[in-house]
């Protein structure tokens, strides 16, 4: 997020994809993708590519951080060393800490903890492709792992960006309007319930551009959702 208006993202309101402003890349969703966890997922979200599996809930060990009221949701995201333009170091770093945190604390609304005391849910998100946006990509994709793997939920969880590129406020941004644009804001809602689980911002907004930015965001997630639940059924319809 350089900020560097001098690069034309968007002219006459067609971006650098061909997307309209208040388009979404293209989206496609897949369930059941791995035979060994309880549930996967995979999506695709235009260049971003990213598979979920999920384990458990199975019995916390070292047993000092099971939480005798509740399971814990822990969430691993990472990002392959081919995920990226130059080379990503394998292993942990500052940033897929945040992320896992962040996703982990949105995932542990939705999920009925209470039934589960003393468990862990374990999500794991691979990032096998980045091109802006993976944290959005990955939570909806484990959204719909935990769904596959008939985890008890209150909600799902949906995420989708938006952002401000030469000063036009856009949904989900791609990697040149994330590398040079002004502001992204990635949000996490839970559909039924409307209530935002994960909301960050990089870069500026004034606050008309901010509540622009995240009603963006919200209706994007919107259409998201509406995905998830065609993916949802489908597999239940293959199952029966
Ligand atoms: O992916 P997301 O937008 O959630 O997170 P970000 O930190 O804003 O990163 C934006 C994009 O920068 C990623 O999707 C990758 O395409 C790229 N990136 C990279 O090339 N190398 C990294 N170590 C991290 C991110």
């Amino acid at each position: 997020m350089s900020g560097n208006t001098d690069m034309k993202l968007i002219k006459n309101g067609v971006r650098l994809d061909g997307r309209k402003p208040e388009e979404l890349r293209e989206i496609k969703m897949e369930l059941g993708v791995l035979k060994r966890p309880q549930g996967s997922a995979y999506v695709e979200w235009g260049k971003n590519k990213v598979i979920a599996a999920v384990y458990g809930p199975r019995e916390l060990h070292p047993k000092f951080m099971q939480n005798p009221t509740k399971a814990v949701v822990r969430y691993t995201y990472n990002m392959a060393p081919f995920s990226v333009d130059d080379r990503k170091r394998p292993g942990p770093d500052r940033r897929s800490v945040e992320i896992s945190k962040i996703s982990s604390e949105a995932l542990t609304a939705v999920v009925e903890t209470e039934d589960y005391p003393n468990t862990v849910i374990d999500v794991f998100v691979e990032v096998l492709q980045a091109d802006a946006g993976t944290r959005c990509a990955a939570l909806t994709c484990a959204s719909l792992a935990l769904a596959d793997a008939g985890v008890p939920m209150k909600d799902m969880v949906v995420a989708c960006a938006a952002g401000k590129i030469n000063d036009h406020i856009v949904l989900d941004l791609g990697k040149e309007e994330d590398n040079f644009g002004q502001a992204d804001v990635p949000v996490a809602i839970t559909p039924l319930s409307k209530d935002i689980v994960l909301l960050q911002m990089d870069g500026k907004l004034t606050r008309d551009e901010y509540s622009k930015a995240l009603n963006l965001a919200v209706d994007g997630a919107m259409q998201v959702y509406e995905m998830m639940k065609k993916t949802l059924i489908g597999s239940l319809n293959r199952k029966e």
